[in-house]
């Protein structure tokens, strides 16, 4: 039986990724694909429906973006947001113009609550909007659903032919009501049951990674990252002992990383039930790292040196079938493949893979996958909730978190302070509200007091940002309490630290590692 499937056509909106995740939120699969995709193209996907994105341009001018206009009558329903709604009037005979007043930001919108797209909704609703140019006129068999103050077209339909376009960003936070509008349109309108469940993914996959594996041997990276972590449970339940997985411990991961890993997948801890390497690295990457300050140089090192070691267990385990892979759906949209291609992207978790590694072929059962699924992939197949809720770590690890040179005393003392960090943030009850936190090594040296002796020690670096897409960044309004806690806290438990800073900036300018 063919999934449930809707489609986002892409215009170039900021929020593309976001539409496609709700639409999975409520059950329904949904992949992305550039407006130049062919018409026939679609088709073979049998979409229940098509989803227009916002996009940067005017309808009006010559290099809109635009698409074939015959999916209008092709009978699956569409629904247009922002600039997608202005291009499904601007091509059907409506009018599109420069608005008299810009709408920016939250904003009440009347709608009409008999539209199969409002049902359930508020009257009058909070929506979010960001338009320049607006619907002069709806094009014809069109009614207006909802209009706000300044702006008489927020919403229209030609219901008979399936056809929605909103002004206003249903997929945003903002938009209070927005996910109904969206579980409206997929249910009411496109008529979709709800067959996109993570539990029937896990099903699913694992028996056709046994089909596909048959008895070959399967080599996987593991960093301890949600998606390899994701990646290797859900390859040991489909395979077991014919899966090897590879864990580096480069002397770079943060305080007791490395024992969890090992207890969910080492040997004799009743998990999973695989070969486990877990390669002691630290001293190679210290020497090779020693005296190095310049950032990327510290990167490429710790990427090469990685491929090293890599390759070497490779050796040692002989010739495998296949290689496995933690690319997920975000990798494949921002390759511009539109899940279609099997480039391999270069694993941002280690730093590239050893093109010398000898295996068959690829597998990465992930690649279809929001990052938010990955985690609920990774609560099914039983990891535990430190692993599965892991924030995103960078491949060259801690190197990047300590300002210049990289040695074994400051990656004790970032350890130490990072440590104390999270848990306090964690008692906090803030670990959810804020996107990735950690804490630095700066180079500074300062000039302390304690008891009743002149220190001359380290400044740690507090970070903490909230972010959708990790492209910008603001960094988090942490209470006094939190700060002053965890400060007191690092000066007190951490040897040779006797500053705090917290981090104030945003991205841009800054951006989220130091480094
Ligand atoms: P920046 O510092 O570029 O970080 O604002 C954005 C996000 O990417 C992560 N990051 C990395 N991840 N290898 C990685 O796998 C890297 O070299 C790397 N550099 C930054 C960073 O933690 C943040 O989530």
């Amino acid at each position: 039986m063919q999934q449930e499937t809707v489609i986002v056509l892409d215009f170039g909106g900021q929020y593309n990724q976001l539409i496609a995740r709700r639409v999975r939120e409520c059950n329904v699969y949904c992949e992305i694909y550039s407006y130049k995709t062919d018409l026939a193209k679609i088709k073979e996907k049998n979409p229940k429906g098509i989803i227009f994105t916002g996009g940067p341009n005017s309808v009006y001018l010559p290099d809109a973006a635009a698409c074939d206009p015959e999916i209008y009558s092709w009978g699956v329903p569409i629904l247009g947001i922002c600039y997608g709604s202005q291009l499904m009037m601007h091509q059907l005979g409506g009018k599109v113009d420069r608005a008299p007043e810009r709408e920016y930001g939250k904003t009440e919108v009347m709608v009409n609550t008999e539209s199969k797209l409002f049902e359930g909704v508020s009257p009058k609703t909070i929506c979010w909007m960001s338009h320049n140019d607006y619907i002069a006129q709806p094009a014809p068999g069109f009614a207006i659903s909802a209009h706000t103050a300044n702006c008489p077209v927020a919403a229209v339909e030609n219901p008979e032919k399936g056809l929605y376009a909103v002004q206003f960003h249903p997929e945003v936070l903002h938009t209070q009501e927005g996910t109904k509008m969206l579980h409206n349109f997929v249910y009411n309108v496109c008529g979709c049951k709800g067959d996109w469940r993570m539990d029937s993914f896990v099903e699913r996959t694992v028996a056709s990674l046994k089909e596909k594996i048959g008895d070959g041997k399967v080599l996987c990276a593991l960093s301890g990252g949600v998606d390899s972590s994701v990646l290797a449970a859900l390859l040991a339940k489909a395979i077991g002992k014919q899966l090897t997985c590879v864990f580096v411990d480069h002397g770079l991961l943060r305080k007791d990383e490395k024992e969890q890993v090992c207890q969910v997948f080492g040997p004799g801890n009743g998990n999973f039930d695989i070969n486990f390497i877990c390669v002691d690295a630290r001293e190679r990457y210290y020497a090779k790292l020693a005296g190095v300050t310049e950032p990327e140089r510290k990167r490429k090192i710790i990427g090469e040196e990685f491929i090293r070691v890599f390759e070497e267990q490779a050796k040692m385990i002989g010739a495998v079938d296949y290689l496995a892979q933690g690319t997920i759906y975000p990798d494949v949209v921002e390759s511009g493949l539109g899940g279609e291609s099997t480039v391999i992207k270069s694993h941002h978790n280690v730093g590239g893979l050893p093109d010398t590694v000898d295996f068959k072929e690829l597998v990465e059962p992930l690649r279809d996958l929001f990052k938010d699924e990955v985690r609920q992939v990774g609560r099914e197949v039983g990891l535990p909730e430190y692993l599965v809720n892991r924030q995103p770590f960078p491949g060259p690890g801690l190197a990047i978190r300590i300002i210049g040179e990289v040695t074994a005393e400051k990656v004790k003392i970032v350890q130490e302070a990072d440590a104390i960090w999270r848990e306090e943030i964690a008692a906090a009850g803030l670990d959810k509200e804020i996107s990735q936190y950690y804490a630095a090594l700066t180079n500074v040296h300062s000039v302390g007091v304690m008891g009743d002796e002149r220190t001359y020690d380290y400044a740690v670096a507090l970070r903490a940002v909230t972010t959708i897409d990790f492209m910008t960044a603001e960094s988090y309004d942490m209470p006094w309490s939190v700060l002053g806690k965890v400060t007191s806290r690092i000066v007190n438990e951490v040897k040779h630290v006797n500053r705090v800073f917290y981090d104030c900036t945003g991205k841009p300018p800054a951006t989220i590692e130091l480094e």
